[in-house]
């Protein structure tokens, strides 16, 4: 899912063109914070080789600002549509799942806060799952992407008046390169990177792990 635009996008076709029958489902298909969307997709698409568990990001705001309609729709967009679809989607022995989080999970900040949170909850349970999959051979892997050039991240960066070439590789990352990240790891059947937070972020972040 979130596979029409963006990070989610380019991870479809770089899996398409190496060979991969992909679907790759937009806000149409399935709205990750409406439970009831959330049940019909997954009773729809029980079983697959690879998931990739993806969907729209969070306005950005202090927690302070958060209202609590909004600490609602994202629980159920980031964190329970996610549960639910790991949960009630199964992967085949020997498959993949791959989660785009965001390097907040790492390193929470204050004007993301709604990210922050939920994306972290969610981690926790990814991991758990990761536990228990590896008995069937299925690997997790959670991408933590820092700024990848999206239509959304270029709109936040410019509200906010940051420019791309004080980051560390003068840059921000490509989709693409997230794209490869997972075909990589796919076709070349890497299996024992499993349960693992990656940080995607062109040495964006000062911590270590
Ligand atoms: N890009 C970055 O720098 C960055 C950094 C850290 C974290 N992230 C997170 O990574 C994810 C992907 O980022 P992106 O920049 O690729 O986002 P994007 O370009 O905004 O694409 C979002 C994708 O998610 C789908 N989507 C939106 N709302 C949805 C909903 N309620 N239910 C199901 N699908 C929904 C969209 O479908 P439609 O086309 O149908 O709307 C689209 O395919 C987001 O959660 C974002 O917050 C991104």
């Amino acid at each position: 899912m979130g596979g029409t635009r963006g990070i989610g996008r380019a991870i479809a076709g770089v899996l398409e063109s190496s060979g991969h029958a992909v679907r790759a489902a937009g806000r149409g298909d399935v709205d990750t914070s409406d439970p009831v969307s959330v049940a019909r997709f997954a009773a729809a698409n029980r079983t697959t080789d690879i998931l990739v568990l993806n969907t729209g990001g969070p306005p950005p705001k202090t927690y302070a600002e958060v209202t609590d309609a909004e600490w609602s729709k994202y629980h159920n967009q980031l964190f329970l549509g996610m549960v639910t679809l790991l949960r009630d989607i199964r992967v085949r022995n020997g498959g993949y799942i791959f989660l785009i989080s965001s390097a907040v999970v790492k390193e929470p900040t204050p004007r993301l806060a709604i990210s922050s949170a939920y994306r972290a909850a969610f981690t926790e349970i990814f991991k758990l799952a990761s536990r228990e999959l590896a008995a069937r051979n299925v690997s997790c892997v959670n991408i933590a992407p820092g700024m990848i050039a999206t239509d959304r991240t270029r709109e936040l960066l410019d509200d906010m008046r940051v420019d791309p070439s004080t980051f560390p590789m003068g840059r921000m990352g490509e989709p693409r390169e997230i794209g490869e990240f997972v075909a990589a790891i796919v076709d070349r059947e890497i299996k024992y990177l499993s349960g693992i937070t990656v940080t995607f972020d062109g040495a964006g972040s000062a911590h270590v792990f």
